[in-house]
């Protein structure tokens, strides 16, 4: 996979390929990175990248030109056919559905956009998606680039140690993650939930089920809804949840 990033800060992207698991996968070349500074295809001789916005108001506006010509460099540098993201709060919300579609192409050119704005004919014109890290503002592309980055190179084969990780992470089977317990067995007066000890590995199977289907109910409920009307359910997780219910109805 090849990701190219543009952006007027490359080293932060250091953070994704020296530390953790991008940074192994990144150096066992599993993946690669470009970046490509827009200042660097500037036209003007103080290599400007942004100027004031027209109609007035707050803040700078990226300029289309530097944008548009460091994203044909990476087209051009890499395989064809991956497509055009920018990082941007008015984006779709990244979803695991998405990240799962990414880590199966040949990679992507991110875009990550700085000030108050990249001109919108930059966004019209050269980038295929927007896509949004949450309903918050930062003040740069660059850490929800690297947050989309980390998510893909974490599916791709051999990224993880253990190759089963990511198909048990939340919302790989559209639920939230059971809870994990390691030593000591006691914790300031708590033991570890004893299914755990018992080495059986069917009744540990089902409780981390149980547990899945209760974190999920009750911190993201939408979930379930789309769990059961995606069939992810089966008879077993859907009597489960109907006592859950009546047991939460009971208590006041
Ligand atoms: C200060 S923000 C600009 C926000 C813009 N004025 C707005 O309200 O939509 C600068 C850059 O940070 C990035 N950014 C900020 N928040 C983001 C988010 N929630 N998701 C993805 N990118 C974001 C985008 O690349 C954006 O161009």
């Amino acid at each position: 996979m090849r990701i190219d990033a543009i952006t007027l800060f490359p080293q932060m992207f250091d953070a994704v390929t020296r530390f953790g698991i991008t940074g192994r996968a990144h150096e066992r070349g599993l993946w690669a990175l470009a970046c490509w500074n827009p200042r660097d295809f500037a036209t003007d001789a103080y290599r400007s990248v942004d100027d004031r916005p027209y109609g007035g108001g707050p803040g700078l506006v990226m300029l289309a030109q530097p944008l548009a010509a460091a994203i044909a460099a990476a087209r051009a540098a890499g395989p064809a056919g991956r497509p055009v993201i920018a990082l941007s709060p008015q984006g779709r919300p990244l979803a695991d559905a998405r990240v799962r579609e990414l880590a199966g192409l040949s990679g992507a050119i991110l875009v990550a956009g700085r000030y108050e704005a990249i001109d919108q004919r930059l966004l019209d014109r050269h980038v295929d998606e927007e896509v949004a890290v949450g309903d918050f503002v930062v003040s740069g592309g660059e850490l929800p680039a690297m947050m989309l980055i980390d998510a893909v190179v974490r599916q791709l084969p051999g990224a993880m140690n253990d190759a089963r990780s990511p198909a048990c992470d939340s919302f790989a089977d559209g639920l939230l993650d059971c809870p994990h317990y390691t030593r000591p067995e006691v914790f300031e007066e708590t033991p570890v939930p004893e299914v755990l000890l018992s080495g059986h590995h069917a009744n540990i199977a089902r409780w981390r089920r149980q547990q899945s289907l209760r974190a999920t109910l009750l911190r993201r409920p939408d979930l379930i809804g789309r769990a059961r009307a995606e069939g992810l359910l089966d008879a077993e997780d859907q009597r489960f949840l109907a006592g859950l219910l009546a047991e939460m109805e009971k208590k006041p």
